[in-house]
């Protein structure tokens, strides 16, 4: 007889969150429950059309199940991982740990983000102080072209660690790392390395999410047509040099020409807009907290000057709260008439 699989809860099945779906389904040692949204009724109907560069085409794909609401976990059945593939914004409500509440069971539920940001882990371990919860760093290039309709274009890779809770056995924690690549990479056809050292993952990615990704976001240029504008010298790359500075006084030494790698990631020719730029030009809300605010605050906090992340942050936030306008959030007294 076979193990039974574990009970997976997967909350946002965009992009990323369907090859996530994919890789756990695939391997046969999880079952996931995909929470969708804006593409429920889509793959709720016919599935998702999923071309992959690791799993090839599938044209009616469906995980186990899929709902449009987060489920109450039962308790006979826990879920055993509830893996967050959302956007992660701290300013909007409902928060991450008001969505996946429900879900958690005390004690037993492993918490996985596949999230970009610093400090994600900290209102979780706030919330739910009795379980573990675990850093996914994706360096996944995956495109929803419409609802349901999945473009993976680039291998994934996803580097996976636990958050470290000092509260926690941190032995047991690196168990539950483990125990979670084993299920997410068992078809054998994605990458999902053990990473010992979570902060340094997440600031290295920040290298281009707290620089390229909003000056993108804020200009309105992608990332070939940003270089192209001239604003590497003047602009990215001293907001890199910033975080690297920060990086570096909380004794996180980021690799030599890490700033010209990250400027340099993606081929020109390719015109791609970071996701911020994506987020912003869809009229959806920016991920600025994690990705700016987040390393800002630490800065300040140890005194280190960052003012291009500063001046980034607040641009960030005035255009959260046009974003927030639009959407009826807040209200501006009425105009005078003349
Ligand atoms: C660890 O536990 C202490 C005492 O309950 C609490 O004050 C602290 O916030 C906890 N730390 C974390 C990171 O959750």
């Amino acid at each position: 007889m076979s193990a039974p699989k574990a009970n997976v809860l997967l909350v946002g099945g965009g992009a990323v969150g369907a090859i996530a779906a994919l890789n756990i389904e695939a391997g046969g040692l999880g079952a996931v429950t995909a929470v969708l949204r804006s593409n429920y009724p889509a793959v709720s109907q016919s599935g998702y059309n999923i071309e992959s560069i690791d799993h090839g085409k599938l044209p009616s794909w469906k995980p186990t199940k899929v709902v449009n609401s987060v489920p109450a976990a039962s308790e006979s059945e826990p879920y055993d991982y509830v893996v967050c593939v959302t956007k992660n914004c701290p300013d909007i409500k409902p928060t991450l740990v008001d969505l996946i509440t429900p879900a958690v069971t005390k004690g037993h539920t492993v918490i996985v983000l596949i999230q970009n940001g610093l400090n994600i882990e900290r209102p979780l371990f706030e919330a739910f102080p009795e379980n573990i919860c675990l850093s996914g760093v994706s360096m996944i290039d995956s495109h929803e072209e419409e609802p349901g309709h999945i473009l993976h274009e680039e291998a994934d890779l996803l580097h996976l660690g636990a958050f470290r809770n000092p509260n926690l056995s941190a032995e047991k924690e690196k168990e539950a790392a483990l125990a979670f690549i084993k299920i997410y990479s068992a078809a054998g056809k994605t990458k999902c390395p053990y990473n010992e050292d979570v902060p340094f993952a997440r600031w290295r990615k920040l290298v281009f999410n707290s620089c390229l990704n909003p000056i993108c976001a804020i200009t309105g240029l992608d990332d070939a047509r940003i270089r192209l504008a001239g604003a590497v010298e003047g602009l990215v790359k001293p907001a890199c040099e910033e975080i690297i500075k920060v990086a570096k006084a909380k004794g996180i030494e980021l690799p030599e020409g890490i700033a010209d790698t990250m400027i340099n990631l993606d081929p020109m020719d390719l015109y791609l807009k970071p996701s911020m730029q994506c987020d912003a030009e869809k009229g959806n809300y920016i991920e600025f907290e994690n990705l700016v605010g987040e390393p800002l605050r630490d800065a300040e906090k140890i005194g280190v000057s960052t003012p291009i992340l500063k001046v980034v942050y607040e641009l960030c936030k005035a255009m959260q709260w046009k974003t927030m306008e639009a959407k009826g959030l807040v209200k501006v007294p009425p105009k005078r008439i003349l």
